[in-house]
């Protein structure tokens, strides 16, 4: 086995967000992955109850996969009660590359199995195959580095609005405030929505933020839970989105009665002029599953990296006072950029990544059969000794001037699924991160880090990014 290849700085007791362990940096051996006819030995088994390990991957995901990496090496298997054969995970750079280059063929994405799919329906998020490059083809452009230019505007003036609120010696959850700003940005830029809007529009925004204020009630995770492994919603779900619904395709007849092919440039109007290979427009339901996957995938992963970026911050004053002087100084962008990229790498919002091998597939000395759900440890890739120094650290520096590694920072996942929005949701952080860091001094509520909490696939902070706001300029 390839044990020494173990993260051998993963900590040994549970409360892995609590760590900060130094450990020496080792070299990154190799680890051959990929389709294989060599018959092989699957991956060491981590524990053997399968309810215990199902409950582990909704209450505790980096206990789990620590763990696992800690005993096992690179790639050990799980069994659960979510699928017959046990899960395979792994934490090794060749075998994330393998699985991100391999292709739809050969490792499909998992996320039509997610807990998003009974809300979303076939989106561009839950299908697989030819559709899915269909579709990705057809939202690409508006995700476009330069498409992104336009949206900065509407990012800096929902900031200020934003901070433009807060008060000196209030306290506030950042994840919620910063939400407040992504919500914004995602209604304006998908449906063209701000607050000028009409009637119709006004009613949508109303709707989507009573979902989501739902979706975190005790009801709604048993609906949640219910709903899970199923195509259609159950439970207070069913009913926040018949709700919700209205109000998006009273939204989507509206635009369509007024529509005039290239007035607007929100992705709802530029999905009205779209046609498929056979000339036929997108119906109403397709426009809607393509909507709602943007708005709910693109604004609470944004808002809770901000959250977890400030709360590693406010509790490591050497790199929160070298972000503070940059952003107030002329030459803010390395440090804003590299202190976004650490905190993603110690905090990654989307801890695992789900493919499927459609073939026998070596990871290292192991051999998975065809079939086999592979999911890719992206906190426990994130925190090898042999890829980052005193991995535990949070430790901006690391990353300036330095790229990240395509197979070795792994927030936005990979290859022909690397998430749509990377490019939206950085500018976002950016301007987020440096206007905060500019205007206001923050200190945490509690010393204590805050624990990950898990809901549907996101892993965010437990108290919300919780800070006091000290002092705040205009
Ligand atoms: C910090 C913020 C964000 C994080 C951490 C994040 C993370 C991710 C991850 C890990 C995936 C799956 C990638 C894979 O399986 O390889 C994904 C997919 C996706 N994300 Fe994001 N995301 C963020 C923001 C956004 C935004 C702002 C949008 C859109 C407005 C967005 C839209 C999508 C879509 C549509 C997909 C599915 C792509 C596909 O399957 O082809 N995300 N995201």
């Amino acid at each position: 086995m390839t044990t020494s290849i173990a993260p051998s700085a993963a900590p040994h007791r549970g409360r892995w967000w609590e760590d900060a362990t130094p450990s020496a940096s080792r070299e990154w051996a190799p680890s051959p992955a990929g389709p294989t006819d060599d018959p092989g030995t699957p991956p060491p088994l981590l524990g053997t109850g399968r309810l215990r390990q199902t409950l582990r991957f909704a209450h505790d995901q980096g206990g789990l996969l620590f763990e696992g990496a800690r005993r096992h090496g690179d790639i050990f298997g799980v069994t659960t009660m979510l699928e017959k054969r046990p899960l395979a995970i792994t934490a090794h750079p060749d075998h994330v590359k393998s699985l991100f280059t391999a292709g739809p063929a050969l490792a499909p994405s998992t996320a039509g199995q997610s807990m998003l799919r009974p809300i979303v329906g076939d989106s561009v998020l839950t299908v697989t195959g030819e559709p899915h490059r269909r579709k990705r083809k057809l939202l690409m452009p508006p995700f476009h580095g330069k498409a992104i230019a336009r949206y900065r505007e509407q990012i800096q003036e929902a900031t200020d609005r934003e901070i433009g609120s807060w008060r000196a010696g209030s306290r506030i959850r950042l994840a919620d405030a910063a939400q407040k700003v992504t919500l914004d940005v995602i209604m304006s830029g998908v449906f063209g929505i701000d607050y000028s809007s009409g009637e119709a529009e006004q009613l949508l925004r109303t709707r989507l933020r009573q979902l989501l204020g739902l979706s975190v009630s005790p009801l709604a995770r048993v609906s949640e839970a219910l709903s899970m492994r199923r195509s259609e919603p159950v439970g207070v779900q069913k009913w926040g989105l018949a709700h919700l619904d209205r109000a998006v395709m009273a939204v989507i007849a509206e635009r369509r009665a007024a529509h005039v092919p290239g007035e607007r440039h929100d992705i709802l109007s530029l999905l009205l002029d779209t046609r498929d290979d056979e000339g036929e427009p997108l119906s109403d339901g397709e426009l809607r599953n393509e909507l709602l996957t943007l708005v709910l995938a693109g604004h609470e992963t944004t808002a809770n990296s901000i959250g977890w970026a400030f709360e590693r911050l406010v509790r490591a004053p050497g790199p929160y006072g070298r972000l503070r002087e940059a952003a107030r100084g002329e030459d803010d962008e390395d440090y804003v950029e590299a202190t976004i990229h650490e905190s993603m790498r110690v905090r990654p919002v989307i801890p695992m990544l789900g493919r499927r091998v459609k073939a026998d597939w070596r990871f290292g000395d192991a051999v998975v059969p065809a079939g086999t759900r592979v999911l890719i440890g992206v906190l426990s890739l994130h925190h090898r000794d042999d890829l980052y120094a005193d991995p535990f650290t949070f430790d901006p520096d690391r990353f300036v001037g330095v790229k990240p590694g395509s197979s070795t920072w792994i927030p936005f996942g990979g290859g022909d699924r690397r998430c749509l929005g990377a490019t939206l949701a950085m500018e976002e952080m950016r301007i987020l991160t440096a206007e905060i860091a500019r205007r206001t001094d923050l200190k945490a509520v509690s010393q204590a880090a805050e624990r990950p909490v898990h809901r549907n696939v996101t892993m965010i902070p437990g108290r919300g990014g919780a800070v006091e706001i000290t002092s705040v300029r205009p």
